[in-house]
């Protein structure tokens, strides 16, 4: 299993390219099952995840032809509606095959999730939802089987905000009889991104981006092609490394225009920012001021940044209190941070994070996607080496990382 070696006490300097977006490249590999004609997606990551969720498309009678960045899927037939319990159990995410399966060929059969290292994560939205819209689901072996002739629309409510659930039922909506609306509904920009790919499509959505969206189903969709947003949170992790080592840096293909809150923390902690279009640069300070925050849905601060903010809370100046208020057990990263040196006091959902001068590095554990991002954070800072533990985690959601860090100057290196 491979192991991240890094050097810390580099100040990362100069340019790297960001990828396109992992969380919207999940969803609209689906919505290709929505329609029997080619989708072709531009800007598609390089990710395990991303592999993972091809191979379940495929394993269902997906054509795909990968070219570098460019996917182009064809789901002509859909001869096998199945989800395997392997396949979900690696990536979450491999739920969003529900809804346009249901949508599409009328059945599927889909594993459960499963807990997961950040909290129980449930499904129930997604299954409350198609229900409402006159899906038949019964919940046998461990696997959700969803059958439907013909879906309706319905008026929906999450009681909770659900990003994939959003997606799903978004998805879903677009090929059943009449208009659903979605209420409560995800306002994060990877539902706007696979919302105008749908339109593309030919769906009829409107107010994705804000809490209702209303979807008028059609008899069908067509083929289209998509460009992929770029990835805020790969842009985000960037930043604060950057700002955790004391760098400067310019990223390219991506914008700090879905970043509003972690590019105001980042300035409050003493970065400068310019942004344009397509580019963002940042400079940070000698010393880092410390800077609270509370997860929560967009346009609050994302969950997938907490982790990477309280690794540049362990080294700046004063005391910083987190909230994590989406899922439950997210601050697995904190005991190893701790073991970095870091002083992390935790209580239920709150983690109170003073600053000190300096990390010294060791050994540490990658426990999830972006848990394993703050300790990236962290051994770039600290002095001596880090040795980063089960990094398959960080090959799931941040392309060609060792790559993109040595770019900019850090001592990385992977190792058997
Ligand atoms: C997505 C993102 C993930 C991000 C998260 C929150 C993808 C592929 N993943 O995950 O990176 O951390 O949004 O921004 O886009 N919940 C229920 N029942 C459900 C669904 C969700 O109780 O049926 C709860 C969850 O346990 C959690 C909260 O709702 O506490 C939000 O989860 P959700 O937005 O669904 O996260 P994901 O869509 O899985």
């Amino acid at each position: 299993m491979d192991k991240l070696l890094i050097e810390g006490g580099t100040a990362l300097r100069g340019e790297v390219a960001i990828s396109g977006a992992k969380n919207a490249a999940l969803p609209l590999l689906c919505a290709a099952l929505l329609t029997s004609e080619p989708l072709t997606l531009n800007n598609v990551p390089d990710l395990n995840d991303i592999g993972t969720m091809l191979k379940l498309l495929a394993q269902m009678g997906v054509k795909i032809a990968r070219d570098g960045s460019s996917v182009r899927l064809e789901a002509l037939v859909i001869d096998n509606p199945v989800a395997a319990y392997e396949m979900v159990k690696t990536m979450r995410a491999s739920i969003l095959v529900l809804g346009p399966l249901v949508a599409r060929v009328g059945e599927a059969r889909v594993s459960l999730p499963g807990g997961c290292a950040i909290g129980a994560r449930p499904v129930d939205l997604h299954i409350k939802g198609l229900q409402a819209m006159g899906t038949e689901v019964s919940v046998e072996h461990g696997y959700v089987h969803a059958k439907s002739p013909k879906l309706k629309g319905a008026k929906l409510f999450t009681d909770i905000v659900t990003v994939t659930g959003t997606e799903n039922l978004m998805m879903a909506a677009c090929l059943a009889a009449g208009e659903t609306v979605i209420e409560n509904a995800a306002r994060e920009p990877e539902v706007v991104d696979l919302a105008n790919c749908l339109v593309a499509m030919g769906a009829q959505i409107s107010g994705a981006g804000t809490d209702v969206i209303r979807i008028h189903g059609v008899a069908r969709l067509h083929g289209a092609t998509h460009r992929i947003m770029p990835d805020r949170i790969e842009t985000g992790t960037y930043l604060c490394a950057a700002a955790a080592t004391g760098g400067d840096i310019r990223l390219t293909g991506t914008s700090a225009s879905y970043l509003d809150l972690v590019v105001d923390k980042l300035m409050d902690a003493g970065c400068e920012i310019e942004s344009s279009r397509d580019a963002i640069r940042l400079k940070a300070p000698p010393r880092l001021t410390a800077v609270s925050l509370r997860t929560a849905p967009y346009p609050a601060f994302p969950t997938d940044m907490q982790a990477q903010f309280m690794a540049i809370n362990t080294i700046a100046n004063g005391t910083a209190v987190i909230r994590e208020t989406i899922f439950e057990n997210r601050f697995m990263h904190a005991v190893e941070l701790i073991r970095l040196g870091a002083d992390i006091k935790i209580d239920g959902n709150t983690a109170v994070v003073r600053g000190s001068d300096r990390l010294q590095g060791a050994t540490v554990m990658a426990t999830d996607l972006r848990a394993s991002a703050s300790l990236v954070v962290a051994g770039l800072v600290a002095q001596g080496e880090t040795l980063i533990d089960r990094i398959y985690h960080l090959d799931r959601g941040y392309e060609h990382l060792d790559q993109k860090l040595t770019a900019l100057g850090a001592r990385v290196r992977r190792v058997r």
